[in-house]
């Protein structure tokens, strides 16, 4: 792969989803950037257009499941079929320790980390069943991985040893995206369809309040990679950006 087919990148307008998105086109994909403002969206893809890029706003809030059942079915009148799908919308948490979260925060932010992808993940598997190369990249964070918080070591170096964040909506969302990745990868295990995680390292984005080292653009390399894998490809496996061309394998 690497050149021609399609793909679907949700949550684009910006960040990291945008610069997933620049990447993608600028391989010479045609890319659906998914967002869920219109007037957001519709800029994000106009700028990319004037680049040349090959790049169509398609309005998905990841949280609507009709939403995301016309985005699919506007996908298949389009184009018939999906070659990379790229779960990357997502959203952070607050800071207070466990005991004071509130399991309405808890909620919120599964619906768009975990349920959103389970619902864009189902709605377009069947235009990725008809891709010959399907890809699909869970943006995940090594915030997720448990043996990590359990060690409290961050392997990306971003957090000192003993200092691990305790976000509990947001890290426990990334543990849930992290098994997710892990049971579509078995289910989809020979069907030619690879799943895997993506960790894009500390990126300046809103998420972080832009205090992140890296720049979207070094935050989407690896997700890119991972988007574009050959046939013989891995799946079911969580890599972290560390400036190497295939990353650095993380523990779940
Ligand atoms: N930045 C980092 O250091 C870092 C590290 C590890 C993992 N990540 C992950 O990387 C991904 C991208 O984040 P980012 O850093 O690029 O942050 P960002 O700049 O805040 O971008 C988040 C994107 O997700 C979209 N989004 C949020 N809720 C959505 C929904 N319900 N439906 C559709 N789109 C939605 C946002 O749209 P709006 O503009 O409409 O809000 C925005 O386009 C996230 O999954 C994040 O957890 C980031």
């Amino acid at each position: 792969m690497g050149v021609g087919g399609c793909a679907l990148v949700t949550g684009a307008n910006k960040g990291i989803g945008y610069a997933v998105a620049r990447a993608l086109g600028g391989l010479g994909m045609c890319v659906y950037l998914g967002a869920r403002d219109e007037r957001r969206g519709l800029a994000a893809a106009r700028s990319l257009g004037d680049d040349g890029l090959d790049v169509r706003f398609l309005r998905l809030d990841v949280t609507d499941e009709s939403g995301v059942r016309l985005a699919a079915k506007r996908l298949d009148d389009e184009v018939g079929r999906l070659d990379v799908l790229v779960n990357n919308a997502g959203v952070g948490g607050g800071m207070s320790p466990p005991s004071a979260t509130a399991t309405d925060q808890v909620r919120q932010v599964y619906e768009t980390n975990v349920f959103g992808v389970v619902t864009v993940t189902n709605a377009m598997l069947p235009l990725l069943r008809r891709s010959t190369a399907g890809r699909i990249v869970n943006v995940s964070s090594v915030i997720g991985s448990l043996t990590h918080a359990a060690a409290k070591d961050d392997p990306t170096g971003v957090f000192p040893m003993g200092v691990f964040p305790t976000l509990l909506e947001y890290a426990t969302s990334k543990a849930a995206l992290n098994a997710l990745t892990v049971t579509y990868a078995n289910e989809l295990r020979g069907s030619g369809i690879l799943v895997n995680a993506v960790s894009p390292g500390f990126v300046a984005t809103d998420i972080n309040g832009n205090r992140g080292t890296l720049t979207p653009a070094q935050g989407a390399r690896l997700v890119v990679r991972m988007a574009t894998l050959g046939a013989d490809g891995p799946t079911g496996v969580f890599v972290g950006e560390n400036g190497t061309p295939d990353g650095q394998p993380l523990c779940w």
